[in-house]
């Protein structure tokens, strides 16, 4: 791709502006390019549907009320995090990867403005595209963040006059989403009673499983279970939503608020002002070729020690919630940018001429398999466990139930998380 600046022949491009991307691109330009023998042929460049990066864990109290977080913190620009590089050594573009060629290793990118495309040459591509959930209440997905802003404000809009709440999933997403509403809207039972008389709006979850929480102990699900029942949400197990009338109530951004028929698996119906469907993820890789992708994940078949998209060619590299490498979640993710960084070093750094015995050893990513989830259910309560601990309430409050992990991005938006190498 032609630049203003005319030397830049080698593109680092990487596909979405979250947690992996922004990760990947300030570790990038603060370790690997100060390291390579011709600087100036370099640039990273983001291509990202949003032009914001946002604090994905928060949705489920965001989606209530602007009031309940600082808007400015919450949402941040992504060109912004990066005024502080040289300006040729950057660039950011708002659309969407279409399609990625890897014989001829470019990718075709849609102008998220208008009908344009765009084709651009990669030296390395790093695939963080993430995840879509079915409700576009819980993120960017694939859209900008002016489409999920119009999503919380439908379902705020009808909040206000809702009298029973449906969510579908018993995960952390629906869990805490339930948490979230319940005290907004019914408050908290008293210390002597287990739940609350007369909930002002009835809220339930229906979940397939067994319990809620299928990533916890059973004992946490219980006293999570205990929790919400405190806030007027009532917990519907060994069951599933089978169809939604109409079919595309909670999912489409025009029917958040239209009402809908629920039938179950064990043949009975639910009516819900509100539906939410809080089940699973599916992975935004859409746009790439099948032979990359995980058969059963659809994620792209990543080397779990190395990083690498071994199948799709060199410096290919993949992370985050779009990758097959480990489980969905930002501590993953955190601990896999040192690695992808080194290797992807390593592999610019072989290409570009220097020896071996002037590198970097390759890192081996090996993920963190304890049970670690905190779940706050509500402003002040909260279940959870770290790193195979069972952590007490009041602990999953300080930690992410007060301002659910805002209080952990700006440094990574920032690079702050990224200024030492390892
Ligand atoms: C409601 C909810 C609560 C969560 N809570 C927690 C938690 O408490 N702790 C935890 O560890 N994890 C949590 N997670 C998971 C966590 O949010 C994800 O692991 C994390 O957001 C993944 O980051 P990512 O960089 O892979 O991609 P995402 O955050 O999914 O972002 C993907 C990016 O790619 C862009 N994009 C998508 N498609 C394209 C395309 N074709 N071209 C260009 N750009 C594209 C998007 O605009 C976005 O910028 C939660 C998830 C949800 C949904
Ligand atoms: C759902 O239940 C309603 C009411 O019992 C019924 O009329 C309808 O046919 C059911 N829909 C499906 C798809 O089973």
């Amino acid at each position: 791709m032609a630049s203003e600046h005319g030397m830049v022949t080698k593109n680092i491009v990487v596909l979405g502006g979250s947690y992996g991307g922004i990760s990947i691109a300030h570790y990038f330009l603060k370790h690997i390019l100060p390291a390579l023998p011709q600087k100036q042929e370099y640039k990273v460049v983001i291509v990202s549907a949003a032009s914001e990066a946002m604090c994905r864990q928060a949705c489920p109290r965001a989606l209530i009320s602007d009031d309940l977080f600082p808007q400015n913190k919450l949402f941040v620009s992504i060109p912004k995090q990066f005024e502080q590089y040289h300006p040729g050594q950057f660039e950011f573009i708002h659309g969407s990867a279409t399609s990625v060629d890897h014989e001829g290793r470019v990718v075709i990118i849609g102008s998220a403005a208008n009908s344009q495309t765009q084709v651009l040459a990669y030296h390395a591509l790093v695939i963080p595209t993430g995840a879509s959930t079915p409700s576009p209440l819980f993120g960017l997905n694939v859209g900008d963040e002016k489409n999920l802003r119009e999503a919380w404000e439908e379902f705020r809009n009808g909040l206000e006059t809702a009298k029973s709440i449906v969510i579908a999933g018993g995960g952390p997403a629906g869990v805490e989403t339930a948490g979230e509403l319940g005290e907004h809207l019914n408050g908290r039972a008293g210390f002597f009673s287990s739940r609350i008389e007369n909930p002002k709006v009835s809220i339930t979850i229906v979940t397939s499983a067994k319990h809620i929480l299928p990533h916890l102990r059973p004992s946490i699900a219980k006293t999570a279970e205990d929790h919400l029942t405190k806030v007027g949400v009532t917990v519907i197990k060994n069951n599933r939503v089978v169809s939604v009338n109409p079919n595309n109530a909670g999912v489409s951004t025009d029917k958040i608020a239209s009402g809908a028929l629920l039938n179950l698996s064990d043949g009975t119906n639910l009516q819900a002002d509100l539906f939410i469907p809080a089940t699973g993820f599916s992975p935004n890789t859409k746009f790439l070729a099948k032979d990359i992708l995980d058969s059963s994940t659809s994620q792209v078949d990543t080397n779990p020690s190395t990083l690498r998209v071994d199948k799709a060619g060199p410096r290919i590299y993949a992370i985050g919630d779009a990758s097959n490498y480990a489980r969905a979640a930002v501590h993953s993710i955190m601990a896999a940018v040192p690695v992808l960084g080194t290797n992807m070093k390593r592999d610019l750094l072989l290409e570009a001429g220097v020896p071996e015995s002037q590198m970097p050893a390759e890192k081996v990513f090996k993920e963190d398999r304890r049970e670690t989830q905190l779940v706050p259910i509500g402003k002040a309560k909260g279940v959870g466990a770290a790193m195979g601990w069972r952590l007490p309430s009041w602990l999953v409050w300080l930690l992410k139930g007060r301002d659910y992990w805002l209080w952990t991005v700006a440094p990574v938006w920032s690079g702050k998380q990224w200024a030492k190498e390892s």
